[in-house]
């Protein structure tokens, strides 16, 4: 039933989402706001970004550095650098992240930023935190805006990203990632798995009837 339901409120087709999201809106949360413009994924209509948000708020982040892989409005690596987090932001939407140096300036907050498929771009380091919000809807993107959301029917998105991901595994780090009950989690926990790497759940919060869950990837 929950997912005939979601498939209903499929967040592209819902009309309400495409009225409100055709221009850019202003998101606020814990002090911070960015501009979010309709090519880039909304934290308003999600939980995942507040989830994440509110778990990092009681991580001691000063001094760490920090990637955001696929950082969208980009306001969970302003609010880590405004902990003192030296924050590298990549995302492979242009769009993402000329709106998230603009906010950056207003926020008064330093970001690396790097436009990047996955970790083409970004040059190697033993980053402390890597924090993913992926999208994870099995069907093939067609534009940007969809790929904040869709993985790619075969889940493109989860093979490219777990080998690579190795290299930026390090005994001393954490790489976080969220993922809701709704999405297909057995296929991406099988992709992790024949990627050496496992899901340990650290923290699980219920909203709405959806319960979304940040695991720990362990190697
Ligand atoms: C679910 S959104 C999360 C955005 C942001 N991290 C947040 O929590 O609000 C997924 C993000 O990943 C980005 N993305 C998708 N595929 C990517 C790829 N291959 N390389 C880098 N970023 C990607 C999308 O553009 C989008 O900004």
């Amino acid at each position: 039933m929950r997912r005939y339901l979601k498939r209903l409120i499929d967040p592209l087709i819902g009309y309400g989402f495409r009225a409100y999201h055709s221009k850019p809106r202003r998101y606020s949360y814990k002090g911070l706001t960015v501009m979010v413009h309709p090519e880039v994924f909304p934290p308003h209509f999600t939980l995942s970004t507040k989830i994440l948000m509110d778990y990092i708020s009681d991580l001691t982040l000063s001094g760490k550095s920090l990637l955001e892989l696929g950082c969208g409005s980009g306001i969970l690596s302003l609010f880590a650098a405004s902990k003192g987090a030296k924050v590298t932001a990549s995302d492979i939407n242009q769009e993402a992240l000329k709106g998230l140096e603009q906010d950056a300036e207003l926020n008064q907050q330093e970001i690396e930023l790097i436009e990047s498929n996955l970790f083409k771009n970004i040059p190697h380091s033993d980053f402390d935190y890597i924090i993913i919000n992926p999208p994870y809807y099995p069907k093939d993107p067609k534009n940007n805006q969809e790929k904040a959301w869709y993985c790619g029917q075969d889940f493109q998105y989860f093979k490219a990203l777990f080998p690579v991901l190795s290299k930026y595994c390090t005994p001393q780090n954490s790489i976080l990632m969220i993922l809701s009950q709704d999405c297909p989690l057995d296929s991406i926990r099988a992709i992790a798995s024949q990627n050496g790497f496992q899901l340990q759940p650290v923290h699980s919060k219920k909203i709405w009837g959806e319960t979304s869950t940040i695991y720990t990837l362990i190697k």
